[in-house]
């Protein structure tokens, strides 16, 4: 698909994601470049007086820091733990609106995020969508630096191919907490993703993983035939 094709469907998804904004709520903004089109968005609402009294709570630093240049009234999310909305990508949208999440790095403040919000709207072009998870994108997990090369034999166990994520210059990415990022692939996607979940959350090590289930109420999914919703 053209650039420009995807960059419209962006857009297009991201503004129906916007009627899910209303005036006084606090609103977690995601990560990435479909949300991206919506801070715009949000943005313009707020300069011409459509939404007002919105706040929101930013799940990267490079959200945070589109959001102060677009005038959009930020928040931590330790003084504002508990959000009306919180409006994210995805990498993955299975058919019962499990993701994968991670790709841009920012998954264990997308996580928390979007576990404080009431509702948390995930919002994709229509590449995304897969019958099974894994199958497009590997699982990001987010690691302590600390004896990462520790945890290879653990992924390898579990069926993934793991790959630390590098930065152009060939250093580790280093995410906005600290920590590295390990990207896990699994040949034929993954046949029971809440159990790599049960597994990846027990062990020492690991910070979060990119895997976001039974989270997303709402699917925002903009493809060549328009804007449609999916629901859980
Ligand atoms: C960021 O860490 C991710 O979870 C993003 O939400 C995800 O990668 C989607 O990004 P795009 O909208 O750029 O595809």
């Amino acid at each position: 698909m053209k650039t420009s094709t995807v960059d419209q469907l962006k857009r297009a998804a991201a503004a129906r994601a916007l009627e899910f904004v209303e005036s006084g709520m606090a609103v977690g903004l995601g990560t990435g470049s479909t949300v991206r089109p919506l801070l715009g968005l949000l943005a313009e609402r707020l300069h011409d007086g459509a939404l007002k009294n919105v706040i929101a709570v930013p799940t990267s630093e490079d959200t945070a820091r589109r959001c102060r240049e677009l005038g959009i009234p930020l928040v931590t999310l330790g003084d504002c733990p508990e959000l009306s909305l919180a409006i994210d990508g995805a990498d993955e949208v299975s058919p019962r609106l499990d993701l994968i999440k991670g790709l841009g790095g920012a998954l264990l403040r997308e996580k928390l995020v979007a576990l404080a919000a009431k509702r948390f709207i995930v919002v994709v072009d229509d590449s995304k969508l897969v019958r099974r998870l894994g199958t497009r994108v590997p699982v990001p997990v987010e690691v302590i630096p600390f004896g990462w090369t520790t945890l290879v034999p653990f992924f390898e166990h579990l069926g993934a191919v793991p790959i630390l994520r590098r930065a152009p210059d060939g250093a580790p990415c280093v995410t906005d907490n600290g920590n590295y990022l390990v990207d896990c692939r699994f040949a034929r996607g993954i046949p029971d993703p809440a159990a790599l979940a049960r597994a990846l959350a027990k062990r020492t090590g690991i910070v979060e993983d990119g895997l976001f289930l039974r989270i997303a109420r709402v699917a925002v999914v903009a493809g060549a035939g328009g804007v449609r919703l999916l629901k859980r």
